[in-house]
């Protein structure tokens, strides 16, 4: 009771703050990512302190939910979109079951040119557009920084999400990650491979082609024995998702992730050619939710693979419906940027189901 008032509170000032940060940073020349920038430093210099305590809440022990052998406290995680530690901090904090890391690619790069991150409304909802070009530290770098006693301490799974440029570089860094894995004595992780790309530069992905995803995922499978998920495109068809399904089904332990952000032109959302720098990125929130839907019960209906729902989720409607429809795990980006605070009241009420 107390909690859900403190989560109610935090939830208000947090999305004020949060208005009043964009409000005198993102409007003039319009750029969300200072927004961001700005708003990830104080997260940080809460992180540090003790006001940290202030963004914790306990998860209720009747909502566990599993991904083969690794539990969830529970069925919410966060999606791939971030690597600094404290967000992934606050995120646990708050009550999210598992945290996936940004995806990582083989050799640093900076990403796309800005602005290339910007607020829309789209058919009537709040989103973000993204064509970040995933930045990325490259892979040596963050298996220096990836893992953290404050982190692990919280003892949750944590997912490590690959990329690259062609499946030679896939299988690289993934070698790296495993290498590195297993000098730990940390066990809870698991692998996601992001397959599709709404806003690299050369538009290729390994989801156009999938004998060689098939092929990188046997090799995957011959050299680590952990939980591989595969994230897919909501704009892939959906003859290609059933393909990508039949070849899971043929690979022991491996899940989908349905799925990533929605390729959206610029101009499209009311963004001119001056406050974005890409001609179009990935749409992500509530919007996507109907489709997320829609292929969870596609999957469902004709696969028994354990599904992430990601993509729109933002109450606690949707994580119930989702779960009722065939997935593990829903996966939620946006909702922790807009109002983090909606995790544990989420929770509670799936305590109470
Ligand atoms: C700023 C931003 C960066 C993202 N970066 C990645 C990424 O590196 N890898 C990935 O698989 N998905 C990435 N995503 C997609 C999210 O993980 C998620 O699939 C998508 O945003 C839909 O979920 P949502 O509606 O809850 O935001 C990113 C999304 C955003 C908004």
């Amino acid at each position: 009771m107390l909690n859900n008032l403190r989560a109610k509170i935090l939830s208000f000032q947090f999305k004020s703050i949060r208005r009043f940060v964009i409000f005198f940073l993102s409007k003039i020349p319009k750029d969300l990512e200072r927004a961001i920038i700005f708003g990830d430093s104080l997260n940080h210099l809460i992180m540090i302190t003790p006001l940290r305590y202030l963004f914790k809440f306990s998860i209720p022990s009747n909502i566990k939910a599993s991904l083969y052998d690794l539990e969830f406290e529970s069925p919410l995680i966060s999606a791939s979109f971030k690597d600094d530690i404290s967000s992934l901090l606050q995120w646990q904090l708050v009550g999210i079951g598992g945290v996936t890391y940004k995806t990582v690619l083989k050799s640093p790069s900076v990403g796309n040119l800005r602005p290339r991150i910007q607020e829309v409304r789209y058919k009537g909802d709040y989103a973000i557009l993204n064509s970040l070009g995933l930045p990325t530290k490259g892979v040596k770098k963050f298996i220096s920084s990836f893992v953290s006693k404050k982190m692990t301490n919280f003892n949750r799974p944590i997912g490590i999400s690959i990329g690259g440029k062609n499946p030679e570089e896939y299988f690289e860094v993934f070698k790296e990650i495993e290498h590195h894995l297993n000098s730990l004595n940390y066990a809870h992780f698991f692998y996601e491979i992001n397959i599709s790309c709404p806003n690299t530069s050369d538009g290729k992905c390994l989801s156009d082609d999938l004998e060689n995803l098939k092929e990188l995922l046997l090799k995957f499978r011959n050299t680590s024995s952990r939980i591989i998920v595969v994230k897919v495109s909501p704009d892939s068809p959906d003859n290609d998702i059933i393909e990508i399904c039949n070849i899971l089904v043929q690979i022991p332990t491996t899940a989908i992730n349905i799925g990533n952000s929605k390729y959206v032109r610029a101009d499209k959302v009311g963004l001119s050619s001056k406050s974005f720098s890409m001609d179009g990125g990935g749409l992500s929130g509530k919007n996507l939710y109907g489709n997320t839907l829609r292929l969870v019960k596609l999957v469902s209906s004709k696969y028994d693979i354990p599904i992430i729902a990601t993509g729109g989720v933002s109450s606690y409607d949707n994580v119930r419906e989702l779960l009722d429809n065939g997935a593990s795990l829903t996966g939620v980006a946006t909702l922790l940027v807009t109002d983090p605070f909606q995790i544990p009241l989420i929770n509670h009420r799936l305590s109470s189901d």
